[in-house]
């Protein structure tokens, strides 16, 4: 779903920028490393600034980045526009619904985006088919403790039901043949979430023995 304009506000914002810059890159840098030369996905990416990142600091060397708001990636095209074409696309697209091939993506990004999705387990199954084997999914969430709080409630909008905590988040992606381990982290008393997960190498997912 959409922001809400006091979600808007907050994301489209210098204080957001600067915690994606400092706080929330350094830790997927530190947990998955970087994607130079790689070609990368953000999904929901908002006015660009997390696309800006993996362009500039993780040295992808294509980035797709989507949103669902035409409005956002509006404002994404604004501050993206010294990228050429083969550098960047950006265009109004639905995690849920990735216009993608199987495995067309050797890391995929979510800068705190898929606990805006009702049924987001839709768009975790989408990420795992998007992704390469071995590719990686660095992911930000907000979990439902987060969700559950007086400001989230009485100033945002969020899907009232099927919310995760971020135990549910990284079981999804470990059904979906993400692998995390013990590669995140909880951040601001447990209410976000921050990891690196790696897609199991195909012949592993078919024959069903992960991690052997
Ligand atoms: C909390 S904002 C985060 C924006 C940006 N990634 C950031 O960190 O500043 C969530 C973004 O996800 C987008 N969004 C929500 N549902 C989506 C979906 N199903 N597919 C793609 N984008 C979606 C919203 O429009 C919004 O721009």
């Amino acid at each position: 779903m959409k922001l809400n304009a006091v979600e808007k506000f907050l994301m489209n914002n210098p204080i957001r920028s600067f915690v994606q810059r400092k706080k929330e890159a350094v830790m997927f840098e530190k947990l998955g490393g970087k994607t130079v030369g790689q070609k990368v996905l953000e999904i929901g990416c908002g006015r660009g600034v997390g696309t800006e990142i993996i362009i500039e600091r993780f040295g992808a060397a294509e980035v797709h980045a989507v949103d669902l708001d035409p409005e956002m990636v509006e404002l994404a095209r604004k501050r993206l526009a010294a990228y050429p074409a083969e550098k960047l696309g950006l265009s109004v697209g639905d995690a849920e619904a990735i216009d993608a091939p199987d495995h067309s993506y050797d890391a995929v990004f979510d800068f705190g985006i898929i606990h805006h999705i009702p049924l987001w387990q839709n768009s975790v199954a989408e990420v795992a088919r998007v992704l390469k084997p071995g590719g990686r999914f660095y992911f930000e969430e907000v979990t439902q403790r987060a969700l559950d709080r007086w400001f989230y409630r009485t100033f945002l909008e969020h899907p009232k039901e099927n919310r995760f905590s971020g135990e549910q988040f990284i079981a999804e992606l470990e059904k979906n043949g993400i692998e995390v381990g013990k590669n995140s982290a909880y951040w601001l008393f447990d209410d976000l979430i921050i990891g690196v997960g790696r897609k199991t190498p195909f012949f592993l997912q078919v024959g069903g023995i992960r991690g052997a």
